[in-house]
């Protein structure tokens, strides 16, 4: 279960990241890449984000399934790390801007 305040952080740098866009980018590509290659393909392949009913759609979506499973793993990411992996989803796999 997520708490209110773990929501509203999480709103919060979606609003960040949507105002930034486009002329910064809130994290870094490569950094998210080398972090998705190295904890995030356990589970699935990259399949997952392109499915017909995949779960996320926006950018804040996708950095929420992002925030949501980096928690399962336990991994203590900050919100940087978080940014970059969303930035790199957003722009490889889910073709929405980030
Ligand atoms: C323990 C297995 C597991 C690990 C590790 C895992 N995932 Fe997933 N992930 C899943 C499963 C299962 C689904 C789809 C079903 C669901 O969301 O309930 C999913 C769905 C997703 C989705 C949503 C896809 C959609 O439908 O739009 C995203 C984004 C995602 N994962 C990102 C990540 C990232 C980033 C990491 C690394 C921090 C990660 N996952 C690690 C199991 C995992």
């Amino acid at each position: 279960m997520k708490s209110p305040v773990l929501t509203a952080l999480t709103l919060a740098a979606g609003a960040y990241a949507a105002l930034s866009a486009p002329t910064s980018f809130a994290g870094d590509l490569s950094r998210g890449k080398s972090l998705h290659d190295t904890f995030c393909i356990a589970c699935h392949s990259p399949v997952v984000y392109q499915r017909k009913d995949r779960l996320a759609d926006s950018y804040l979506e996708v950095r929420q399934q992002v925030e949501r499973w980096q928690g399962n793993a336990r991994l203590r990411w900050s919100s940087y790390d978080i940014e970059s992996v969303t930035d790199y989803l957003a722009d490889k796999y889910y073709k929405i801007p980030y």
